[in-house]
């Protein structure tokens, strides 16, 4: 016959086992093992038992407690194992993760940063100045005549003051060489800016390279043959590179350069990528009046300057048909050029 006791211990680890929460657990254990509880009840009855029965009593007391606490412990770690796996089960693990969406450079960066890299190489320094300019390192200092259309309001954009933005990057030829003496051998990236009817292959806003060496016998060998390389370099060593007689006031002689390749879209046409020439002495003596000296005595230095298309060139290099594209923000058009 089973002892009173036992079937207390088992009434309890039946419940323990079927107890479908803490709560469950908790209200088991206060019923079994709490200070009133049912189990616990019988230490109180130790005292009224004989000395034969007391240490079976006793003994299976202890045993009893020990097992309901041990299954106590036991339900209640599986319970919280099962609710954390629970609480795991809705997150879909096999969902994929939120991309980190990561940028790329703007297809005029590119180039630029090529253009930038091919000149680097041959020793040519990096300068810039100001997108508004005043009249004077726009026009005058280029040997440009106060009746030049380039000035006239309907082509140029003036500020209330007589300041303009400036028409072409040519200025920091100037501004470079007042504030260093000769050897000079820099480009200048920039913006520059016209009142341009917009269309496909015309911005109020566009981008150029200009570049300025000058040094003791700087001839048009050097121009050509530095203009050829750069290019070659980037659109391919079987681009032919044309040299056209053109006209500037800040040069003289001066070439506007054309370009063509069969690797190119744009085929067997002549596409004109920019004006160059040899510094016009007039500049030099322009420079030397802001100065106040003769560092640039034009019977000593020579030099070369060239304004590349840098809008033109990228259109070339990455086959792009509209200039507006460069400005429109378009993720579809600038993911194509993202790497
Ligand atoms: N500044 C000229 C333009 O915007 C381009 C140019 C021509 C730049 C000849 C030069 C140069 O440095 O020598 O049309």
């Amino acid at each position: 016959m089973m002892h009173p006791l036992e079937e207390l211990r088992d009434a309890a680890l039946a419940e323990i086992a079927g107890a479908p929460n803490e709560q469950a657990l908790e209200a088991a254990r206060v019923r079994y093992l709490g200070k009133s509880g049912s189990i616990s009840a019988w230490s109180e009855q130790m005292k009224t038992l004989s000395k034969e029965e007391r240490p079976v009593v006793g003994k299976l007391l202890n045993q009893s407690r020990t097992a309901v606490a041990a299954a106590l412990e036991q339900a209640s770690e599986k319970l919280r194992a099962a609710s954390e796996s629970g609480a795991l089960a809705e997150i879909d693990i096999s969902l994929p993760g939120t991309p980190n969406e990561l940028g790329a450079l703007h297809p005029l960066t590119q180039m630029l940063d090529r253009a930038i890299g091919l000149f680097r190489r041959m020793g040519f320094a990096l300068a810039e100045g100001p997108d508004v300019e005043d009249e004077w390192h726009c026009f005058d200092a280029l040997n440009t005549a106060p009746d030049h259309p380039a000035r006239n309001e309907a082509d140029t954009f003036y500020l209330p003051d007589g300041r303009l933005l400036r028409t072409h990057t040519s200025t920091v030829q100037i501004r470079t060489m007042e504030s260093a003496g000769p050897p000079i051998r820099v480009i200048a990236p920039g913006a520059a800016f016209r009142r341009d009817e917009v269309d496909a292959t015309h911005s109020a806003q566009f981008h150029q390279i200009e570049g300025l060496y000058v040094d003791e016998g700087v001839s048009v060998a050097d121009l050509k043959g530095t203009l050829e390389y750069f290019l070659r370099e980037l659109f391919g060593s079987d681009t032919a590179v044309r040299f056209r007689p053109h006209y500037f006031p800040f040069t003289e002689p001066s070439f506007e350069i054309d370009v063509k390749s069969k690797a190119l879209k744009s085929g067997e046409k002549w596409i004109e990528v920019a004006g160059c020439g040899m510094v016009h002495p007039a500049v030099f003596e322009e420079v030397n009046r802001a100065r106040h000296d003769a560092a640039y005595d034009p019977e000593k230095w020579t030099g070369f300057a060239f304004g590349l298309g840098m809008d033109r060139l990228a259109m070339i290099l990455f086959d792009i048909p509209d200039i507006r594209f460069f400005a429109q923000n378009d993720l579809r058009f600038l993911r194509q050029f993202a790497s």
